[in-house]
């Protein structure tokens, strides 16, 4: 088919673009991909960060810690769970409830200890304070509670059954 001046071609009809405006096309595409993308990695953050916040992940395998007998009211007993590397305080309270925790501070990772007088876990890096039958923080710089490990007495032995984080 010939093209004559005053008649454009066929394909033109269903390709009306110019090339001058194929260039404000591809860019309008471009930022369409970009919208797409970023509100895609958007809406997955939130989704992750959402999902992670009401997971609760429980490490480590039951393990005998200690026997109970050896821990009085106001007492202590530091262990590590769930590996070697993780100090872990088990308290048992003046009313004789026992609660263990990851003995690390969830500000900076420094090492809590019980205050059995003053009713608290202690941080002595920058004064943090967390409730010892929960863990909770109730002064100073922590972001989150202490991680807690759940236990049980079996049998007159104390067992560690996993951390709740
Ligand atoms: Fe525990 Fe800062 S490291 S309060």
């Amino acid at each position: 088919m010939t093209e004559t001046p005053d008649r454009p071609p066929i394909w033109r009809e269903d390709f009306p673009v110019t090339a001058a405006g194929e260039d404000d096309v591809t860019r309008r595409e471009f930022v369409r991909y970009l919208v797409l993308a970023s509100g895609t990695f958007a809406a997955s953050t939130i989704a992750i960060a959402a999902i992670t916040s009401l997971r609760s992940v429980n490490e480590g395998t039951p393990r005998r810690i200690v026997s109970a007998d050896r821990v009085k009211p106001g007492g202590e007993y530091l262990f590590r769970y769930p590996s070697e590397d993780d100090p872990a305080i088990l308290v048992r309270l003046p009313d004789g409830d026992l609660h263990a925790f990851s003995q690390k501070c969830t500000h900076l990772g420094c090492v809590v200890t019980y205050q059995p007088d003053e009713d608290r876990l202690f941080c002595p890096c920058h004064d943090g304070v967390f409730d010892p039958a929960t863990g909770v923080v109730l002064e100073g710089p922590p972001p989150r509670p202490l991680g807690r490990i759940d236990i049980e007495e079996r049998h007159g032995i104390v067992w560690a059954l996993g951390v709740q984080s």
